[in-house]
C-alpha cells in the first residue's frame, strides 16, 4: 500500500477530507505521518482522533531556516513516503527537498492557477473583480505556488460575497479535488514524468476540472 506524509500548518480541513477519503477505503494508500510546523495546528488534533502519528517540527525553535529545513528533510527521509502532501503547509520548501521528491508533491491552493499566487487570494480575486474562482491542486516545482496543474475546481463569485463567504464555498471544493487527485496518484493513474503529467499514462493536454458537480477528467 502506498505511504502518504501529509504537511500541515493549520486548520487541516483538507487533511480531514483526506483522512476520511482513507477511512472510506476511495483512497488506498496509508497515512504514514502528519507533520506540523506548528504545535498548535489543530489539523494535529484531527490526525491524533484518527490514530494517525503526528509529528511537530516547531519552526520558531530553529534560529536558522536552513536547520528547520534539514529536521523536516530527515522526517521525511526517514518515512520514505510515495507521496508527500501539502494541506496547507505555509512555509517554502528548500530547492533541494523539492528536487529530491519532485515527481511525489501535491499542493493545494485556493486560487485557479496562474493566477493569485501567493497569500490572500480570495481577497485578491474580489478586488479584481472576477466572476470565477477557485481552487487548484498540483504538482510542487521551484516556485511558489507553481508546478503542473492537475485538477481545478471553479466556483462562482456572488454579487453580495465578501472574502469569507468566498473562502467557505473554495474550501468545499478543495475537499473534492484533493483526495481525487491523491487517490489518482496513489492508484498510479496520475505521475509527473519530466514535468509532463501523465493521467493513465497518457501526457496530458487539458488538465481535469471540476465544475457544477461534473468532473471532466485529464485530457
Ligand atoms: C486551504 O484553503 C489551502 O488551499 C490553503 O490553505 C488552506 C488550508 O486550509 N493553502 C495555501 O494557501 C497554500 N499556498 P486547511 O488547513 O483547512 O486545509
Amino acid at each position: 500500500m502506498p505511504s502518504i506524509v501529509i504537511l500541515i500548518s493549520g486548520s487541516g480541513s483538507n487533511l480531514q477530507a483526506i483522512i476520511d477519503a482513507v477511512a472510506e477505503k476511495k483512497i488506498a494508500a496509508k497515512i504514514s505521518a502528519v507533520i506540523s510546523n506548528r504545535p498548535d495546528a489543530l489539523g494535529l488534533q484531527r490526525a491524533q482522533s484518527a490514530g494517525i502519528n503526528t509529528i511537530i517540527i516547531d519552526h520558531t525553535e530553529f534560529t536558522e531556516r536552513q536547520q528547520f529545513d534539514q529536521a523536516l528533510a530527515e522526517q521525511v527521509a526517514r518515512l520514505n513516503p510515495d507521496l508527500i502532501v501539502l494541506a496547507g503547509f505555509m512555509r517554502i520548501l528548500p530547492e533541494a527537498f523539492i528536487e529530491q521528491y519532485q515527481d511525489r508533491i501535491l499542493n493545494i491552493h485556493p486560487s485557479l492557477l496562474p493566477e493569485f499566487k501567493g497569500m490572500h487570494t480570495h481577497r485578491r480575486a474580489l478586488e479584481a473583480g472576477n466572476r470565477k474562482h477557485g481552487a487548484s491542486v498540483h504538482f510542487v516545482s521551484n516556485e511558489l505556488d507553481s508546478g503542473p496543474v492537475v485538477i481545478q475546481a471553479t466556483v462562482p463569485v456572488l454579487d453580495n460575497d465578501d472574502e469569507k463567504m468566498l473562502a467557505e464555498r473554495v474550501l468545499i471544493q478543495e475537499h473534492i479535488i484533493y483526495p481525487l487527485a491523491i487517490q489518482w496518484f496513489t492508484s498510479g493513474r496520475l505521475r509527473l514524468i519530466d514535468n509532463q503529467v501523465y493521467f493513465d499514462n497518457k501526457p496530458v493536454k487539458e488538465i481535469a476540472t471540476w465544475k457544477n458537480d461534473t468532473l471532466s477528467l485529464p485530457q
